[in-house]
């Protein structure tokens, strides 16, 4: 018991701290995206003002290589027919020519770092984006992981770990139970039957009519162990379970308990499906013969009623008794045996429901319900 809550407690520890570590870099990725996204904004805005201005300038550009070719024309012209023009026009065409290119060539420097700047802006945040995509699958993939940390799918895996040590935990007990019958039957009456053929042995020489007497005795002691054996044997594995199907199994039990104690059990069947699952039978078989044991045992009821109905979707089984009942929660908290706590445990394996309703002195009612898939 120890061994599985201390076991189950590191794997929910762990579980915890994985799921702590990823959802701190889940954190951090979010947060490099966030400075990514306002790095990104302020790139954009630049690059929108730097294609304006680079816009203004081409345009600039371009009209001062129509007017440096202008100058360059009127230059050619002068030149073509030097003597029409005075020294001044010669001049002031030159001059001209000069200013224009020397604007020219600045405007066009400007172009150059212009259109490097915005091939730079455009590749920064073509890279960004580039990280933002690759951010958001991370995100993603992260967010998933954690979904499946935290989430149903390591519940289920959890629950089937669980379900494990049950299926374990619930076959200690059956052992124990098991040991305890044979110590509490067989064993002690056999200590019993020794003991009076002792007795026999001793007295048959002196006293024939007390050795025959005890030897009549043994007789009816070694029936009854017998008895006990097969009871202990059927309680195992009834072998009809999977030969013969849950109700003639029930039938046989309910005719046992009938033979052999005080308590009348009524058996009620409704058969309108089959139970598939040898599983779903047996535990179905097993709540029916721990809670006819618990009656037996403990109500001190003259009576027993078993409703058992096998439907499509259903197995459905009412056990109650008229005997003097016990405060479950009580029970619960401090239980006295095994029976009680094994039934729901088995109940849980096929996925059922069982609820034990008792009072004192009302009696106990137990409500079995499992899908027949
Ligand atoms: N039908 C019943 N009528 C009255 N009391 C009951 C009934 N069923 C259970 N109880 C009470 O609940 C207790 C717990 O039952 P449970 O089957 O868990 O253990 P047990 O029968 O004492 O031992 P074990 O089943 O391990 O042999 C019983 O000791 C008894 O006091
Ligand atoms: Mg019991």
């Amino acid at each position: 018991m120890m061994e599985k809550f201390s076991s189950t407690k590191v794997l929910d520890q762990i579980v915890n701290k994985t799921a702590l570590a990823i959802e701190e870099g889940k954190k951090e990725i979010f947060g490099i995206s966030e400075s990514v996204r306002r790095e990104n904004a302020t790139l954009e805005s630049e690059l929108v003002m730097t294609k304006a201005k680079l816009s203004i300038i081409i345009s600039d550009v371009d009209k001062l290589e129509i007017r440096t070719q202008m100058a360059k024309n009127m230059i050619k012209t002068i030149n073509e027919h030097f003597d029409e023009f005075g020294e001044k026009d010669i001049r002031e065409a030159y001059e001209l020519s000069e200013s224009v290119q020397l604007l020219l060539s600045s405007k066009r420097h400007e172009e150059r770092e212009l259109v490097e700047k915005r091939n730079t802006l455009e590749r920064m945040l073509r890279n960004n984006n580039e990280m933002l995509k690759k951010a958001e699958v991370l995100e993603m993939k992260v967010s998933v992981a954690l979904e499946y940390l935290t989430g149903n799918v390591v519940e289920q895996i959890k629950e089937k770990k669980d379900i494990g040590l049950k299926i374990i935990e619930a076959q200690e007990q059956e052992k124990k139970r098991i040991s305890r019958d044979i110590h509490d039957g067989p064993a002690q009456s056999l200590a019993n039957v020794i003991y009076k053929a002792e007795y026999a042995s001793k007295v048959i020489d002196h006293a024939p009519g007390k050795a025959k007497k005890e030897i009549y005795d043994l007789q009816e002691d070694v029936r009854n162990i017998l008895n006990d054996i097969r009871r202990i044997i059927y309680d195992l594995m009834p072998m009809s379970l999977d030969d013969l199907g849950l109700v003639p199994t029930v039938k046989k039990l309910a005719m046992n308990i009938n033979d052999s104690y005080k308590v009348k059990v009524h058996l009620n069947t409704v058969q309108e499906s089959v139970v598939e699952d040898s599983l779903v039978n047996l535990m179905a078989f097993r709540v029916i013969q721990e809670s006819l044991n618990n009656i037996v045992k403990h109500s001190k009821s003259k009576t027993a009623t078993i409703d058992l109905q096998i439907l499509d979707d259903f197995l459905k089984v009412d056990i109650w008794d008229e005997g003097k009942g016990f405060n479950v929660e009580e029970i619960e908290h401090n239980p006295s045996g095994y029976g009680l706590y094994n039934m729901k445990e088995r109940v849980e394996i096929v996925n059922g429901d069982i609820s034990i309703e008792s009072s004192p002195k009302k009696g106990t009612h137990i409500k079995l319900r499992i899908p027949n898939q």
